[in-house]
């Protein structure tokens, strides 16, 4: 391995900000950049309003180098341990004006008056930033999507579309694309180095590689390291569940994990690609995961997510779980001397628990091209449509042969402690007429066969009755032409 490095640098108001862990003993590894914008009395503007990714008041906007070219996105600060940012400009409120010229999208705030009290108006702002870089004249569609994770309790969102509209259909050049050339130099330096960061305080050890043969000889050296790829999960327990984090492998930045390859029989998705380029690449070549990614938290969330993190987490509730078992998916599992290839059916084993080795990483997920008559669907149903978890989800898919079924899979989310497939229904199913009164029957034996949990979010019969809704759902849209 390469000669390891302690200090982490990324770019702030266009200068290289370098932070060495031991020197500034009040900063952690595991400090938030929320944490530490607000430890400097200039950097107040970005605010806590949850700490757990919900209401985007410490909404702040990263830019990557990609061969010169800078790519802007929006991510809730909070989330975010300090060392992600390694390598990469991080953009806040107090950044965008331009010698004392507020930006567009600050300008169109104050034109159409979108802020009141003004907590969450920092945030928002950002949220218009990453916007304005990353589209020109965006539908309505989109606006509302880069707004789902902020929250607003005074203003209403008239006025902050109308601003995104006013600021994203202007054609002035700002100051961030006259300084592009300069900051990607900027990132370029420092990324240049392409050794593990290796940060050891008192209390925590962190490490960073940036190559995937580092990240896996790292994991089978620190076995019992936490794994951070979007730490969308883990950030909680930071912040919420108030754990102290001994030993954390962050394999964020790890270019090799981050690919989506169409091969000849499947599509490859590297898993450390975020959820927000899964949706992009799959619009048209897997187009129930992009609508299940449609409503996937927020825009800050996926910019972080990865689907690594999805399957690794193991949750219940994982929403990619179901339809990546409805797509027949396989868990690419790599260490420093081998690589499996395991059906994620059988990779998760139960409630937060997979088949993963003590020096393994999920480094890909291929997904099977299905034969073209195959019908795929998924299925989120959540108290609110947006930035939520789900109560039921489902992933289908079906295979017809003269009307009859030839294959049939049924996977839900939110029924057992971990997503899995109705095995008797499917069962039922098999060689019957894909009819109406078949999957009325079907979804009697649905009901009985789970025995869901009854909680916070809804009780058991709820997500039953739901279950079997969404199977009668999947019937009427696989048999009424045009849905
Ligand atoms: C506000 C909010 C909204 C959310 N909304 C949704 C939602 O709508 N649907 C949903 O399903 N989830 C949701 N989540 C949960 C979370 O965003 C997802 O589970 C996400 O995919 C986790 O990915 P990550 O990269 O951030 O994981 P991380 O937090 O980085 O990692 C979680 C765990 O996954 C494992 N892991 C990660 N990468 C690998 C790897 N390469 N190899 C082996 N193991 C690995 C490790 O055990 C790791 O500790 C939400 C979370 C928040 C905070
Ligand atoms: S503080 Fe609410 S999303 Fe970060
Ligand atoms: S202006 Fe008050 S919360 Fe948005």
């Amino acid at each position: 391995m390469s000669s390891p490095h302690d200090t982490i640098r990324f770019v702030l108001n266009d200068k290289i900000v370098s932070v060495d862990f031991n020197s500034n003993p009040e900063l952690k590894p595991t400090t938030t950049v929320l944490n530490y914008l607000r430890s400097f009395p200039f950097h107040k503007g970005v605010k806590e309003g949850c700490a757990e990714g919900d209401c985007g008041a410490c909404s702040v906007v990263v830019a990557e180098n990609h061969g010169g070219k800078l790519t802007y996105k929006t991510i809730d600060s909070c989330l975010v341990f300090l060392p992600m940012i390694h390598g990469k400009q991080l953009i806040t409120v107090e950044n965008l004006a331009d010698a004392g010229k507020l930006h567009p999208v600050q300008q169109e705030m104050v034109n159409q008056n979108g802020s009141q009290c003004g907590y969450c108006t920092p945030g928002v702002v950002m949220s218009l930033f990453g916007l304005y870089k990353n589209h020109h004249n965006p539908d309505r569609e989109v606006i509302e999507d880069a707004l789902t994770g902020n929250l607003c309790r005074c203003t209403g969102y008239q006025p902050i579309i109308k601003a995104a509209e006013h600021a994203c259909s202007c054609t002035d050049t700002d100051k961030f694309k006259l300084h592009e050339a300069k900051i990607a130099d900027l990132l370029d330096e420092i990324n240049r180095d392409k050794s593990t960061v290796e940060i050891s305080t008192p209390y925590q050890n962190y490490y960073k590689p940036l190559t995937l043969p580092d990240a896996l000889a790292l994991r089978r050296k620190y076995p019992h390291a936490t794994l951070v790829s979007g730490a969308s999960d883990t950030a909680l327990r930071q912040t919420k569940k108030r754990e102290l984090l001994a030993e954390i492998l962050d394999i964020s930045d790890i270019a090799e994990l981050k690919h989506f390859v169409e091969e000849e029989y499947n599509y490859t998705i590297g898993s450390g690609l975020n959820l927000e380029q899964v949706k992009a690449h799959s619009n048209e070549k897997l187009p129930a995961l992009h609508k299940m990614l449609q409503i996937f938290g927020s825009l800050q969330i996926r910019n972080l997510a990865t689907l690594g993190g999805n399957i690794g987490s193991a949750s219940p509730i994982g929403d990619t779980l179901p339809l990546l078992i409805a797509y027949k998916a396989k868990v690419k599992l790599q260490s420093p001397d081998s690589q499996r290839l395991v059906n994620l059916e059988d990779f998760i084993k139960g409630y937060r628990l997979t088949d993963i080795r003590y020096d393994e990483l999920i480094t890909a997920v291929h997904i099977p091209k299905l034969p073209s008559d195959t019908l795929v669907r998924s299925y989120k149903v959540s108290k609110r449509k947006d930035l939520d978890i789900s109560t039921v989800s489902g992933g289908f898919s079906l295979h017809l042969e003269e009307g009859h079924v030839k294959e049939i899979i049924l996977a839900f989310g939110g029924m057992a402690d971990q997503p899995k497939r109705a095995s008797e229904t499917e069962h039922y199913l098999l060689w019957k007429p894909w009819t109406r009164s078949n999957v009325e029957h079907a979804m009697k034996i649905l009901i009985h066969e789970f025995t869901p949990l009854s909680d916070a979010r809804a009780g058991a019969e709820y997500r039953k009755l739901v279950a079997g809704n969404l199977l009668l759902k999947f019937y009427t849209e696989t048999s009424t032409p045009g849905l």
